[in-house]
């Protein structure tokens, strides 16, 4: 795919904006944009690591009513709404690469100009939309109807990738890994977009445990941590695994990143239950 591959008429002038960046221009000129893209594929997924387990911690003081409140009420502030918002650009960049990725391992087939066109404005859209909702903040919307729907779409979805992947040469981790990321293809996204759609669903503490005591909701929060911690432990492992020559070393990672997600997979799951 080459660089003027993906200029096209509505995309030109971001494409030239982000070419004149100035370390992403050093690499787009020396190795090319699908290179580029791996690498910004790459750096989303950490990111959501790190921001998942903090996520997960700071849930935990959802325990202690007032304690969420005062968190949320510091995390109010200007600066870290505006963070929250930006966190959409890692996520939606992760989730509609990874989507792509996994569209071209399910039907072996590429367009690279026509997906990389779509994940841009795509993109655009989900990171305006969420600060359209973030903005209006008044919407509502039932939770146990919107989860149903969404898990419906999650779990279609994962369904199809699992009938295409399954006879692909590959060991059943990383088919795991594919699987889970067509799950959270849709979950994620909606994860986010259903928590903005009005302030106190997620700032509140008592709408928070209110909307957690469902058992519905329960069963969806769990599947979510369990899914997106194996997708992210699997991630992580086969992503430091390229850099590391020595296989002990490499067998102590893993270990240790088993050892962290079962940790906060417990935390979480304990959250959901005792809520
Ligand atoms: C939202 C939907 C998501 C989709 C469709 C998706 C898809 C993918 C795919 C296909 C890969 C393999 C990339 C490769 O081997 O080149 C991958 C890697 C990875 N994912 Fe996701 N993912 C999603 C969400 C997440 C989330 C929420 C996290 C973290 C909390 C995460 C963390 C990672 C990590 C750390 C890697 C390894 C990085 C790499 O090797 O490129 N992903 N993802």
């Amino acid at each position: 795919m080459s660089t003027n591959a993906i200029k096209t008429r509505f995309e030109e002038p971001v494409m030239l904006w982000l070419e004149r960046m100035p370390l992403l221009s050093t690499y787009t000129k020396t190795k090319g944009w699908p290179y580029v893209i791996a690498w910004c594929h790459r750096i989303a997924g950490l990111l959501l690591v790190a921001y998942l387990w903090f996520h997960i911690y700071t849930l935990l003081s959802l325990s202690s009513p007032p304690s969420y409140d005062a968190t949320m009420k510091f995390y109010g502030f200007i600066l870290f709404r505006i963070l929250e918002w930006a966190l959409a650009i890692p996520v939606i960049f992760h989730a509609l690469n990874g989507g792509r990725l996994i569209l071209y391992e399910s039907f072996e087939t590429r367009d690279d100009e026509s997906m990389t066109r779509w994940l841009l404005w795509l993109s655009m859209l989900y990171v305006a939309l969420l600060g359209a909702l973030m903005l209006i903040g008044s919407q509502s919307v039932s939770a146990v109807f919107f989860w149903l729907t969404m898990s419906v779409a999650g779990l279609t979805l994962a369904y199809g990738v699992t009938s295409k992947i399954w006879a692909i040469e590959h060991s059943l981790l990383w088919k795991l890994q594919r699987i889970t990321g067509a799950y959270l293809l849709i979950l994620i996204p909606a994860h986010m977009l259903f928590m903005h759609l009005n302030y106190s669903m997620a700032h509140e503490a008592n709408t928070v445990v209110m909307r957690m005591q469902n058992y519905f909701v329960k069963a969806v929060d769990i599947t979510l941590v369990v899914v997106v911690l194996y997708h992210a432990g699997y991630g992580l492992v086969s992503f430091t695994g390229d850099y590391l020559e020595s296989r002990s070393l490499r067998i102590g990672l893993a270990a240790l990143v088993i050892l962290v997600m079962l940790f906060f997979a417990a935390l979480g799951i304990r959250l959901a239950l005792v809520i």
